[in-house]
């Protein structure tokens, strides 16, 4: 093989730049090929598919990973809980192939590291299995099945999501990457080490790994696994070696153990990431003149680790590294927004920097396991995980949720969740479930305990939790007993509490808030409502779910109890689905009064990726990096001289606001605390008093007005808001001037529409129209909106509080430039260049 074939087939862009696993690899006698491009899709039932013979000539050809439903349309017949997108039904995808004769004596795995939902997979008319949870990953072996030459393969994989499945949008289709495996006999096994650290000092580390080695040669054989620690450049760390003879057609767990000095630790700020080289050496002495004997490379396989410490203690709260980390968490559902489910490196990476920005350390991966690519981009970004296993057990939430599928395959899905997400350092706690309905009854620690249990054996270095949002009941019943780290919904009141009548419980706000709002909208006056006619929410940040609150009321907990483990917000992003509290549609009900509100109003980040107001207060509350953030807009054209709520969210001492250069004074942060509106769950009165804003009421004169942030008497930062003249110009502002010709790179672009002067015109609607030539293509449209049913597959899209999004696409080995064009009635047309390299 050579060594281009060998880099296409890692999958962690990190080790790319591993020089020295590269320069070694030309003699890689195994292959980790993406498997994603010549699928041909239909949906809908198709008999007789799964047949070789079969013609699948007219259906589509597509591209892996592939949302069949994000392209729509909408639909007010479809729960837009769900996103009233077509996610159900059955879809079908078959990919023809050859492999050459003199691959005769190799090994073929293929992987998908997700299909929505209930799958089945044949290959060449053989049923190899199938799976129902669409969060996990599976493989099958197709080796047995295989033809080779001339002969063509056909992979089948038939899909069938059920409505009433899911609470949010989870897409459907092969949304994640596939991937084909290519060994030889001898080799370690998928997902086949696992490495952790039992000892980590300042100046010392030793790593303990456990390798399966598999032999699937009729034989017996001798092997030496030569397992070598590589850091960050690729440079030997120390390796070792172990002599083994494998059964003939079986495995064996190899257990090894490497020591490092002066480790580079993990931690959230420096994600400094180790390799495992594991190399497989067979040692079979041979007739001489065969080829030569012993010490043969028959596989190598590599594992990204990294060393930390984790521990969690009852007074201290999470240490990382020996050091107090306040977990300041997002929860996030998998979708990417307009890209919908379908897997892309950039798109996740991009929402995890968006967040990281804001002083986020951590993410819980809401209510699934992730894709591998969301977990690798954490690892090299440096965020910490709750990896989350499951929404629902036994009892079901939806009538066709996981809860059908749960007796069968929990025990299977929790293993294969663990054995291939383990040696992420990023993860740090594992949840067995989101606010399942067990919680109320008297046997639901049973199947806690029972689930707890899987993980433990699998893994026993970190602990598990669960997300109770009836504390009262998982407590009474026991559940929250079973895991190492009882997890509170809504619920902080409680937590003092609880900590009292169990003073050895370590908590954590699984989820925390659900604050709802839209970017760039207002209502006055400043009061809560359940709903507003515009399907939209003010962005005060004072708008919530009835079971929920303000940012601030968790802040005030928390602050008082720093050994709580910190929170997880509910969420990070917006995401296509639960337009709560525009619940609109039940079964049977008229939908009309809420249709189309679509996608959630939970984010601190819009689904376009633009922060809300809510993030720069999470901002202000987390991060050190100096900031003052004012709102709302400053165009209130009609209402001169009266009085506008002004809110700053800083993290400076002092905030001065100025209106056209006057000041309207100085107020001290924490020293100016005012009343916010909240639901009767959390005061009785209805009211909760916040020191994390700061409040002007400012009679409205159009110009410009600053809020300026001081830290010790001396300004740290600065953000004002301009009165906008009529929209004059679009604007293109590329996140990215230069990206990857692979045919899976993105730059996001913001659009903005303008006034002469460069001010954002708040309200703008305008519909923007776009063209891209060139080297790229337009991937999908969005403006943060969740009530529209405009599609997200366009070229054009109508401005949201002046701001659309356009999303372009690379091609595959097109390396040049990229031309896109914006266009919009009576506007200076917008323009923006980016070059793709190879
Ligand atoms: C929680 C639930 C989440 C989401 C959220 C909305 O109870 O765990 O999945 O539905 O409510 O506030």
């Amino acid at each position: 093989m050579n060594r281009r074939s060998f880099l296409a087939s890692l999958s962690t862009p990190a080790l790319l730049t591993h020089r020295a696993v590269a320069a070694g690899a030309a003699s890689n006698p195994r292959e980790r090929r993406p498997f994603n491009e010549g699928w041909r899709f239909f949906k809908g039932e198709a008999e007789g598919a799964e047949r070789p013979e079969f013609r699948d000539s007219t259906w589509a050809a597509v591209r892996l990973p592939h949302d069949w439903a994000i392209e729509g349309p909408f639909d007010s017949h479809i729960n837009p809980h769900t996103g009233a997108l077509p996610y159900f039904g059955t879809g079908w995808y078959r990919k023809t192939f050859t492999i050459p004769e003199s691959a005769h004596e190799r090994y073929f795995t293929i992987e998908f590291d997700g299909a929505m939902s209930n799958s089945r997979v044949w290959l060449n008319g053989q049923d190899l299995g199938g799976r129902p949870y669409g969060y996990i990953g599976f493989t099958f072996d197709l080796t047995p099945h295989l033809q080779f030459g001339d002969r063509p393969n056909v992979l089948a994989v038939r899909l069938a999501p059920e409505e009433r499945s899911s609470r949010w949008y989870p897409g459907a289709g092969i949304y994640r990457n596939v991937w084909l495996h290519v060994t030889g006999p001898l080799h370690v096994g998928h997902w086949g080490t696992y490495i952790t650290t039992p000892e980590v000092t300042g100046d010392r580390a030793r790593v303990a790994v456990k390798t399966e080695l598999r032999n699937r040669s009729g034989r017996e054989s001798q092997v030496t696994l030569q397992s070598t620690l590589l850091d960050a450049s690729g440079k030997q760390v120390n390796r070792t070696s172990n002599a083994t003879t494998l059964p003939a057609n079986g495995m064996q767990i190899v257990t090894s153990e490497l020591s490092m000095t002066n480790p580079q630790r993990w931690d959230i700020d420096s994600p400094h990431l180790y390799t495992l080289l594991s190399e497989v050496l067979d040692t079979e002495p041979r007739p001489s003149g065969s080829g030569g004997s012993g010490n043969r490379l028959v596989d190598r396989y590599l594992t990204p680790f990294g060393v930390r410490t984790i521990a969690f203690d009852k007074d201290s709260g999470f240490l990382l590294n020996g050091r107090r980390v306040k977990l300041q968490g997002v929860c996030n559902h998998h979708d990417l927004g307009a890209l919908g489910t379908a897997v892309n490196r950039r798109a996740t990476e991009r929402q995890l920097q968006i967040l990281k920005e804001a002083g986020v350390n951590a993410i819980r991966t809401s209510h699934n396991p992730p894709s591998p690519e969301l977990l690798e981009c954490c690892d090299q970004l440096g965020l910490l995980v709750m990896d989350e296993a499951f929404d629902m057990w036994r009892i079901p939430k939806m009538v066709n949720g996981y809860s059908k599928y749960f007796a069968e395959w929990s025990e299977r899905d929790v293993r294969d969740m663990v054995r291939r997400d383990r040696n992420h350092p990023s993860i740090i706690l594992w949840s067995i479930g989101n606010e399942v309905p067990e919680q109320g009854r008297p046997d639901g620690w049973q199947e806690a305990k029972r689930l707890v249990e899987f993980f433990r054996q699998e893994d026993p270095t970190r602990p598990t939790t669960s997300a109770f949002n009836n504390p009262v009941g998982a407590i009474r019943n026991q559940l929250a007993a079973q895991v190492d780290v009882p997890g509170i919904n809504y619920h902080p009141w409680l937590y003092e509490q609880i900590q009292k009548e169990h003073p050895d419980w370590i908590i954590c706000g699984s989820e925390t808030a659900s604050c709802v709002s839209s970017r760039g909208v207002y209502h006055l006056p400043l009061e809560k409502y359940e709903k507003h006619p515009s399907l939209q929410l003010s962005s005060y940040d004072i708008i919530t779910a009835s079971w929920a609150y303000p940012p601030d009321v968790e802040f005030t907990y928390q602050d008082r109890l720093p050994n709580v483990l910190g929170e997880f917000v509910w969420t990070g992003f917006d995401y296509i689905g639960e337009p709560t509290p525009y619940f609109g549609y039940y079964p049977g009900s008229d939908n009309s009064h809420d249709w189309p509100a679509r996608s959630s109003y939970f984010g601190m980040v819009d689904l376009a990726g633009f922060p809300k107001d809510r993030y720069y207060l999470y901002q202000s509350v987390w991060s050190k990096k100096p900031m003052v953030h004012v709102l709302p807009h400053w165009n209130w054209e009609g209402r001169e001289g009266q009085d506008i709520p002004v809110m700053c969210y800083s993290n400076g001492d002092e905030v001065e606001l100025l209106l056209n250069g006057k000041s309207l004074g100085r107020k001290k942060r924490f020293s100016e605390p005012f009343d916010l509106p909240v639901e009767a769950i959390v005061t009785p009165e209805r009211k909760f008093t916040t020191k994390y804003r700061l409040l002007w009421h400012v009679p409205f004169q159009a110009g410009t007005l600053a809020a300026v942030a001081y830290r010790d008497g001396k300004p740290i930062a600065h953000h004002e808001m301009r009165t906008a003249g009529v929209p004059a110009r679009v604007k293109l502002i590329p996140d990215r001037a230069l990206i990857q010709a692979d045919g899976d790179d993105l730059s996001f672009i913001t659009v903005r529409i303008e006034d002469k002067d460069g001010t954002l015109c708040p309200a703008a609607d305008d519909l923007v129209r776009f063209q891209v030539t060139g080297a790229g293509a337009i991937a999908a449209v969005d403006n943060g909106n969740p009530a529209t049913v405009e599609p997200f597959h366009a070229d054009y899209r109508k401005a949201f509080s002046g701001m659309a999004l356009l999303i372009v696409r690379s091609r595959a080995g097109q390396a040049g430039r990229i031309r896109v064009t914006a266009t919009a009635d009576g506007l200076t047309r917008g323009q923006a260049e980016i070059a793709t390299r190879t």
